[in-house]
């Protein structure tokens, strides 16, 4: 599983645009890779109307936990499947960061998304200073402990992203990242939920992240907003 997490980034012509470089790259790559491509709220939709029957599906940002109500500025799961949204992102640590998101929050999200049949990806991850501190499975253990209290585990994706690897240019190791993935495994009763990486994927790291044994995909962010680039990496070797 291949995600893209466009963040803030892109309008509705300047994703259509994407597109139309984009899908001409995946018409020939195996149908069990799922693409997944994580927009802005204001582009799904039309970007929705423009997949032209290719196999890439939508991802949304962001999921309130109820399903209508007084939260301005949330979103309704009704309303993200209603524009053709299969998953939707949660836990990200830029939410974490820079909006508070608590776990409690994170995980009240989870399962409103999946009453809604959207599939979440739950992202964890740990600061470096928690890392130098030799906290990270702890810092992980409590995170997947306090957002998967009640959650489906048939239907959910994972995403472990190295906080200090994010948009930094500095990638985890992979076999580092491989081995802190298969810890996260062991804590889940479903060996078989997808465990993606996050954190400065690119077209040069790829093809040696995925050859990991318990890597299922990736996340990408600053990488996947070049359609060309993205592809290179939707069709790694
Ligand atoms: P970068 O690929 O830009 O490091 O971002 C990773 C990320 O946050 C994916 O969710």
């Amino acid at each position: 599983m291949i995600v893209a997490n466009w963040k803030m980034y892109k309008t509705q012509a300047e994703s259509l645009e994407f597109l139309q470089a984009f899908i001409p790259q995946v018409k020939t790559t195996a149908p069990e890779r799922e693409i997944v491509l994580c927009a802005p709220f204001t582009a799904l939709g039309i970007m929705f109307k423009n997949l032209n029957g290719s196999q890439v599906r939508l991802g949304a940002q962001n999921v309130h936990w109820a399903d209508t109500g007084a939260y301005t500025g949330e979103i309704a799961g009704s309303m993200l499947v209603e524009i053709g949204v299969n998953y939707v992102m949660l836990g990200h640590c830029e939410c974490r960061q820079w909006l508070c998101e608590t776990d409690e929050i994170v995980n009240l999200r989870l399962k409103a998304a999946q009453r809604h049949g959207l599939t979440p990806i739950l992202c964890v991850g740990e600061t470096k200073k928690q890392r130098d501190a030799g906290e990270t499975e702890k810092v992980l253990i409590n995170q997947l402990r306090q957002a998967l209290v009640d959650v489906d585990r048939s239907n959910l994706v994972i995403a472990y992203e190295a906080i200090w690897a994010i948009g930094t240019g500095h990638t985890c190791e992979p076999s580092q990242a491989n081995q802190v993935i298969g810890l996260i495994r062991e804590q889940l009763d479903n060996k078989d939920i997808p465990i993606l990486y996050g954190g400065s994927v690119k077209t040069n790291n790829i093809d040696e992240i995925m050859t990991q044994s318990e890597i299922d995909g990736v996340m990408v962010g600053g990488a996947s907003l070049d359609p060309i680039n993205f592809a290179r990496i939707v069709n790694y070797k």
